[in-house]
């Protein structure tokens, strides 16, 4: 397999932020609550006129004009998201042709919060293989759509936003161990109903007695999805960094999907990774699925605490469950 490198980054939040203190209106919750328990203080939600596609089409103007390329220059475009805009299409469809990118194949991805860590190793071994040159991986979510504001478990967390990386081979002048290095992945079907819409699909078609019942929201566990997502992020990014003989000491930078704080702040403890090399950003955009690790990478870069050269571990416990961790050297 060739190397591959990301080559350009993108973000695109909606203006509209909605605070904790908005939401104490909403549901019986408080800003110290939700910031103690989640870390979280304010999240971005769409405006009525926009829907994945959109947040996702922003992103990736904002990557490709980054890279000082043409959307018709694309080989692929691969969207993870669960928030589509309908059924099928698929978004990466509608993000094709709003880009213009004529020569582009592409699919939807569902992994719901580990899909953007799935896109992203998915992208790799599509440049990897040699058979494409330019793939764009967006991670996309208005979680905003399937959220119940009646519901204080889950009305807290969630938050819409898009993120977008460019993968190209590794060039001549790029440092030779740069790039992709390692993905470890795991999906655990037993875990389904801890997390999930129940409405909408070939199950439970929509109808009114769907609607009347709520079933079109987020139901969750969230105790359950708590203490398997500390476990199982452990684990993961563990068993990555021991088969590629790395430690802890070697991770440069930690980019974490953002759940919550604590299931952050666990988990790096327990791999021994120092907290000054974690990137948490859920305070300002809780949880937006999968856009939440482009989104901590541009503010990581933007901050000068991701930096060309960094050793940089990605990971991500979502619904499913599913599970995944990466390991990149940055080449920015
Ligand atoms: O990307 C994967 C997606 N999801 C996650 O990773 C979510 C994982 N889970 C969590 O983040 C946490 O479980 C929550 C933030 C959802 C809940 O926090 P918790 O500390 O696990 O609270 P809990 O569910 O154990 O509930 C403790 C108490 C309960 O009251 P009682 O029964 O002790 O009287 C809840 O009813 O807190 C109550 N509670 C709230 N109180 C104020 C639950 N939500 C709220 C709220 N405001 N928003």
């Amino acid at each position: 397999m060739r190397k591959v490198k990301i080559s350009a980054l993108g973000c695109y939040t909606p203006e509209r932020v909605l605070t904790n203190f908005e939401l104490e209106k909403l549901v019986a919750t408080s800003n110290e609550w939700i910031l103690e328990r989640t870390g979280i203080s304010e999240r971005h939600i769409a405006g009525p006129e926009m829907a994945t596609s959109d947040l996702a089409f922003e992103a990736a103007r904002v990557a490709l004009a980054q890279r000082g390329i043409d959307a018709s220059e694309l080989d692929a475009i691969l969207v993870s998201t669960v928030t589509p805009d309908m059924m099928f299409p698929s978004t990466a469809c509608l993000v094709q042709n709003r880009l213009g990118a004529r020569k582009a194949w592409g699919f939807d991805l569902v992994a719901a919060c580990s899909g953007f860590v799935y896109g992203l190793t998915t992208g790799a071994h599509l440049v990897g293989g040699g058979t494409h040159q330019k793939v764009l991986v967006i991670g996309a979510d208005t979680m905003s759509r399937i959220i119940d504001y009646t519901d204080r478990g889950t009305c807290i967390l969630f938050g819409d936003g898009a993120g977008a990386m460019l993968l190209e081979p590794l060039a001549e002048t790029d440092d030779a161990n740069a790039g992709f290095l390692d993905f470890l992945g795991e999906i655990d079907g037993s875990g389904g109903d801890s997390l999930y819409m129940p409405a909408g699909g070939s199950r439970l078609p929509a109808s009114a007695e769907t609607v009347r019942d709520r079933k079109h929201y987020v139901h969750q566990d969230g105790a359950q999805v708590f203490k398997y997502a500390v476990r199982k992020m452990y684990e993961i990014c563990q068993n990555l960094l021991a088969r590629n003989g790395l430690t802890a000491k070697d991770v440069g930078v930690m980019i974490p999907h953002q759940a919550n704080r604590r299931i952050i702040i666990a988990t790096a403890e327990r791999l021994g990774i120092d907290c000054e090399k974690v990137v948490i950003n859920i305070e300002r955009y809780g949880n937006t699925t999968a856009g939440t690790i482009p989104l901590a990478a541009r503010d990581a870069l933007q901050s000068g605490r991701l930096k060309k050269g960094d050793l940089v571990l990605f990971a991500a416990v979502g619904a499913g469950y599913t599970v995944g961790a990466a390991l990149w050297r940055w080449a920015m």
